[in-house]
């Protein structure tokens, strides 16, 4: 007989979060629990209600919990509480108009994606069973090659240093000159989700790079993710065409299956992967948006 396993997923109340939770709760068995977390109570609470009606029967619980990502004291807290946890997928996001102004945004956005991964990343980590998962949802953005190369080998540096503040100190930085109007002067451009994503893969290649024997040794997987394109709220306005666009639970499907899959592809560790594939850290692939910007 296996332990019960907890899995949580971050921002789950809509969009991909909310299918990644509902995948799990489906593959994982009655005993086990999911943890559907989100800033809003009322949220979570529908959420949950409406995943586990649709369930089969000796699926895993959904267990609504509020967890605001930006508050690193509750992610503490609830790491704390937890003890240990089987899969993680660190998923909430913060939502951007390509009509805003960068400033009024990159608060929301740094927090929300940036400083919410490194603190998941040293809260969890460690509490990480054998033969976990813990997957930082990021995006196709988030390779070397989408950044001007006047700040591309800071973000080199910052995930080669192995430290998370390194990164988070390089967060600092591209958010200070997004409020000092300098960000496209120093080559950190002006959509927001780019050098948040490749900081987000830069953490956990710099977490990576301390853990991956351990890890491995023990089952363990710690990588970002790239869902690809998927038509939710959050990015139909930044792309002129959706018609090639999944829906969430088609982008959830093959990370449900890493998380709960016995045995992982060691090649996928430290990196980040989509459906199979690991895209290359300094090359990436090519993206597509209608940002004009
Ligand atoms: N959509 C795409 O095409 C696409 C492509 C590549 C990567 N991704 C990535 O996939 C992930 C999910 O994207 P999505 O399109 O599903 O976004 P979404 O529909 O906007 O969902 C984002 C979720 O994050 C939650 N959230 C926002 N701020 C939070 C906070 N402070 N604390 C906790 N939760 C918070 C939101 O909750 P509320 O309902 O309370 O706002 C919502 O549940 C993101 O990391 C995104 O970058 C998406």
């Amino acid at each position: 007989m296996t332990a019960p396993r907890t899995a949580l997923v971050t921002g789950a109340n809509q969009g991909l979060g909310r299918a990644l939770a509902a995948g799990l709760a489906a593959g994982l068995s009655a005993g086990d629990r999911v943890l559907l977390t989100g800033r809003d109570a009322g949220r979570v609470g529908d959420a949950a209600a409406q995943i586990a009606a649709q369930l089969p029967a000796g699926s895993a619980q959904v267990q609504p919990r509020v967890l605001d990502v930006r508050d690193p004291a509750a992610i503490a807290a609830l790491a704390a509480e937890l003890g240990t946890i089987d899969v993680l997928f660190s998923n909430a996001t913060a939502r951007m108009s390509p009509d805003a102004d960068p400033a009024d945004e990159v608060d929301a956005v740094a927090e929300t994606s940036n400083l919410a991964t490194t603190h998941v990343l040293r809260a969890f980590a460690p509490r990480l069973n054998p033969g976990g998962r813990l997957l930082i949802v990021a995006s196709a953005l988030g390779t070397l090659d989408k950044l001007d190369p006047a700040v591309a080998p800071r973000f080199a540096a910052a995930a080669d240093s192995g430290d998370l503040d390194a990164v988070d100190a390089l967060v600092a930085d591209w958010r200070a000159a997004v409020h000092a109007g300098r960000a496209e002067q120093e080559g950190f451009g002006r959509w927001l989700n780019i050098p948040s994503k490749v900081a987000q893969v830069a953490a956990v290649r710099a977490l990576a790079r301390a853990r991956r024997d351990e890890d491995l040794a023990s089952g363990r997987l710690i990588a970002a993710l790239c869902p690809g394109l998927i038509d939710t709220d959050a990015s139909r306005p930044w792309f002129a065409d959706m018609s090639e666009a999944q829906t969430p639970e088609q982008a959830a499907a093959w990370p449900v299956q890493l998380a709960l899959a016995p045995e992982f592809d060691t090649k996928y560790y430290g990196e980040l992967v989509q459906h199979g594939h690991v895209l290359p850290w300094e090359t990436g692939v090519p993206v597509a948006h209608s940002a004009t910007t």
